[in-house]
Parts: structure tokens; sequence; C-alpha cells
């Protein structure tokens, strides 16, 4: 199993939302799946998938996703996987922060630690989807361009009349190529 150990650690930053604990950014382990569904039940926005989707999430694609645990809890998640097609472009397929952290860059930091982390293994591009009235993901997604300096393209990806059930259409949002950090010789 993977992700027995954090990945990174780094104050919480949090303090308006008066959390005094520590902000981790993890790998995933099977039994955060249940929480990864609670956060995307109680978002009210995401789609929630089944309690098993994201216990099977959690166990195959743990390295491509990410949790944030304040003392021990998860708070926030990203989910992703490789696109199967495209080996140099990372799909973010959910991103939520528990509401009691909104606002303090809890899911600034997932991505960017996942960003971090899928770059060794050549993942120069991210995409995730998006409806038009989340402001909030948007503005997350933008930020994240422009942090990295990456170019930004969105474009219709699944459009409404798509969904056999009611479901705002859902665009695409491409981000790179990401610049890989230059590696700095010993004694240079
Ligand atoms: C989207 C979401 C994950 C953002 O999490 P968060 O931890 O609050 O985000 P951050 O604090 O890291 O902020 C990221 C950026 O979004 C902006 N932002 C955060 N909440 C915002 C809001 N409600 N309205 C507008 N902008 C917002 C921040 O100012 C920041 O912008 P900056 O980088 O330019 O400074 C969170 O609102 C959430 O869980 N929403 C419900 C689930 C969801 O919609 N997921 C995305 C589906 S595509």
């Amino acid at each position: 199993m993977t992700g027995d150990k954090p990945s990174h650690n780094i104050d919480n930053q949090n303090g308006e939302s008066g959390s005094a604990g520590r902000l981790e950014i993890d790998t995933p382990v099977v039994t955060d799946g249940p929480e990864l569904y609670r956060i995307t039940r109680d978002s009210a926005v995401l789609d929630v998938n089944s309690s098993y989707a994201y216990l099977l999430w959690c166990r195959d694609f743990a390295q491509t996703s990410a949790v944030a645990r304040i003392d021990g809890a998860v708070v926030g998640f990203v989910t992703g996987y490789i696109r199967p097609d495209a080996p140099d472009t990372l799909v973010v397929w959910q991103i939520a922060v528990d509401a009691s952290q909104r606002g303090g860059g809890v899911a600034g930091r997932l991505l960017g630690e996942l960003v971090d982390r899928v770059l060794a293994r050549g993942v120069r591009y991210l995409e995730t989807t998006i409806t038009a009235d989340n402001a909030a993901s948007i503005k997350l997604f933008t930020g994240l361009a422009r942090k990295r300096e990456a170019d930004l393209e969105r474009s219709e990806l699944f459009t409404a009349d798509l969904f056999p059930d009611a479901h705002l259409g859902e665009d695409l949002y491409r981000i790179g190529p990401f610049a890989v950090a230059p590696v700095i010789a010993a004694g240079s």
C-alpha cells in the first residue's frame, strides 16, 4: 500500500478559520475513502459517486491524488488520474475542501503538491472540467495557471444535452505546459 507516511508538512495558514492545527498534504490511503465521500456529499456541489468509488480511488489512484489533513483529520482532497491516451496529462477528477476550511489556501496547496509530485512522472499538463457557475473552482484553476506561468485553454467538453439527468455543461480547462524546476548541480 502507498502513502504510509506524509509526503510533506507545511504550517497551516488558516488562521481566519480558527484552526490551530498543522496542515499536512498526504497521499490517500483506503481508510480515507469514507471521508472523501463525506466531503463530496457535504459540498452539495460535486457529483456524489458511490462510496465504493472513493475506496477504489484511494487504493488504485493514490499516487495521482492527495488529501489534506489537520491534526490527522481529512479536510480536503483532490482525486486524479493520468490520462491513458495522454501520459503527459493529469486529469483532476474532483477537488473539495470541507466548508470549515475554505478560503485558507487548502485547495491551492493540494493542487500545488499534486502537480509537483506528478512532474516527476513526466506530466506537463493538467485537465479538469468546471461548470460555468463555479466561481471558486474557476479562480482556483486560473490561479494555478498564473502561479505556474502556464497557458490555460478553455473549451466545451461535455455539453448539457449529453447528460441524461439535469446537469450543467462541463467546460474543459487545460493548463500547461508546466515548467520543471532546473536541477542545480552541487557546488555550482
Ligand atoms: C473550489 C474549492 C475546492 C476551493 O477550495 P479552497 O481551499 O477554499 O480554495 P483556496 O483557498 O485554495 O483558494 C483558491 C483560489 O480560489 C479563490 N476562491 C476561493 N473561494 C472562492 C469563492 N467562494 N469565490 C471566488 N473565489 C474563491 C481564492 O481567492 C483563491 O484565489 P487566488 O489563488 O487567486 O488567491 C472549494 O470552494 C470547494 O470545496 N467547493 C465545493 C466543491 C467544488 O466546487 N469543487 C470543484 C469542482 S470543479
